[in-house]
């Protein structure tokens, strides 16, 4: 008797054989307006939005690429999000968070209120990222990320292809899983992907401004997120589990 696989595992193992490019090509002329590709402009993502418009030009299907505006981004990350608009001819949508829920949160705690502690934090980040995902993620049925296993002891068992365990029905695509700093680095580098200049600048992990610091020499990658807080569960929700949430709430 045979098995139906799952979507996820269908997609892994149609994926798996093929280069980064032919991965995005095969999601977009799978999924069409279904997939979405997720983007915060640093290293990882800018590799994963030129493959994206690597991929565009070999389908001719134009990919949903979008960023999560939380209002708190660095300046230098909206240039960036110019330079790829320049650069590739490619459309990137900016979910806001909503108003209302900035304002109360803002009127309520103050501004910069994460800073006072991790509930404070989280529910900053819930406002500012998870909410405004849920819309981006609207109707989705795939959507692509540049989580990679290096970045953290919790992203270590990151797959390729994934259910997300928030939204049954949609899977999580994850071409650069198991991508080293130095393979992104080199890849940037030859193919003349625009980077974050704060990349330069000590920032190796780059979310809101207020959030992120720069790393010292030898530090982890992920130290300057969330600097203030204990290195050892530093998510802001959009990839948690809800084992891991649950297992932090207790
Ligand atoms: S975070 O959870 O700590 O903020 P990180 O910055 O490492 O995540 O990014 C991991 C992946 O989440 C990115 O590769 C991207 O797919 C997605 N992501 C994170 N921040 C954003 C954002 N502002 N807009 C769109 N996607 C994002
Ligand atoms: Fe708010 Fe900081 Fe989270 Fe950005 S990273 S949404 S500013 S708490």
């Amino acid at each position: 008797m045979t098995r139906e696989l799952s979507l996820a595992s269908s997609v892994e193992a149609t994926l798996r054989p093929l280069g980064p490019v032919d991965r995005l090509a095969h999601l977009l002329q799978r999924f069409g307006s279904d997939l979405r590709i997720a983007s915060s402009f640093g290293l990882e993502d800018a590799v994963v939005v030129h493959l994206a418009a690597r991929a565009r030009d070999a389908t001719g299907i134009v990919p949903r690429v979008f960023m999560l505006d939380t209002g708190r981004l660095h300046p230098e990350t909206y240039d960036l999000v110019e330079q790829f608009r320049d650069t590739y001819a490619i459309p990137i949508a900016l979910y806001a968070p909503a108003a209302e829920a900035v304002e109360t949160y803002t009127l309520t705690r103050g501004p910069n209120a994460f800073y006072r502690s991790k509930e404070a934090r989280k529910a900053c980040c819930e406002i500012r990222k998870i909410e405004p995902l849920g819309r981006a993620l609207s109707g989705a049925k795939a959507w692509v990320t540049g989580l990679r296993r290096e970045q953290s002891d919790g992203r270590a068992s990151v797959s390729l292809v994934e259910d997300d365990a928030t939204r049954p029905s949609v899977i999580k695509v994850n071409p650069l899983y198991d991508w080293t700093w130095d393979t992104l680095t080199r890849f940037a580098k030859d193919e003349n992907v625009p980077v974050h200049p704060l990349i330069a600048k000590g920032y190796p992990s780059i979310g809101c401004a207020p959030c992120t610091r720069a790393i010292a020499p030898g530090e982890h990658p992920r130290a300057g997120r969330w600097y203030w807080e204990e290195p050892d569960h530093k998510e802001c929700g959009i990839h948690e589990s809800p084992r891991a949430k649950k297992k932090e709430l207790a």
